[in-house]
């Protein structure tokens, strides 16, 4: 039998996490069109923090023989983050905007890793293969409830500089599958990746609590 591919175990050892990170309450309420703009927004708000570090660590890492495969300026999220919040809260927005405790803990890490080139690996992919994956959905979902179109609301899940999405994440399966480290290594990523996403999901669990107040209301 043949061995499956490093994108392929990667994928399969932390399903199960990505199932509750799906599963949140938050994301559910958001989804079903229970949450108001300015509660969306709550989240918009805590990606921006989240981003401005993973695209800061991917500036670092930009000559790294490891993380250098996994750098691409066309996913930076910040100027889209930026428009999506301008549109949400208006021109003070940077004003109405903090990082929640999860939100922290979450940076301080993706800053830690930005001198390890397989965490930063792990923190990338579980971002932005979610992104370009279950987040189109998400992004056609919040479309239709909010009114957003291109230029701000949803731009974040807006890819238009990658070209095809299926084809580009193709091409990064590839690149995991030829990442020069380790077994070792390859087991430390699949841990960092199990934590990057619990440390999303308690991002999303903090969110909750604005869910459940939006929705008793
Ligand atoms: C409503 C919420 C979500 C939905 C409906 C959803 C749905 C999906 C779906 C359908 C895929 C598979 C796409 C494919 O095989 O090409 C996927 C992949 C993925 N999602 Fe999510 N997702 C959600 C939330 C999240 C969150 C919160 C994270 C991370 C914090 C995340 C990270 C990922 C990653 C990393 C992949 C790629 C897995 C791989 O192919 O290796 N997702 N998602």
């Amino acid at each position: 039998m043949t061995q499956p591919s490093f994108s392929e175990v990667l994928k399969n050892s932390t399903w199960s996490d990505h199932e509750s990170a799906e599963g949140d309450g938050y994301l559910k309420a958001l989804m079903a069109g229970r949450l108001s703009r300015e509660a969306y927004g709550e989240m918009v708000a805590q990606h921006y923090f989240a981003y401005v570090a993973l695209d800061a660590a991917s500036r670092a890492l930009a000559d790294d023989p490891v993380a250098a495969p996994f750098v691409f300026p066309e996913l930076y999220r910040e100027e889209a983050l930026a428009r999506d919040l301008e549109t949400i809260y208006g021109a003070d927005w940077a004003d109405r905007i903090e990082p929640s405790l999860p939100t922290r803990t979450l940076v301080a890490r993706i800053n830690q890793v930005a001198s390890w080139p397989g965490g930063y690996v792990a923190h990338h992919y579980t971002r932005y293969l979610g992104d370009l994956s279950g987040g189109q959905f998400i992004r056609m979902a919040l479309e239709k409830i909010y009114g957003y179109g291109p230029g701000g609301g949803v731009d974040f899940y807006r890819f238009d500089a990658v070209g095809s999405l299926p084809r580009f994440k193709q091409e990064y399966r590839a690149r995991l599958d030829a990442l020069p480290v380790d077994e070792a290594e390859k087991r430390r990523i699949i841990r960092e990746t199990k934590l990057a996403y619990q440390l999303n999901t308690e991002v999303l669990g903090d969110l909750g609590r604005i869910a459940r107040a939006e929705v008793a209301a």
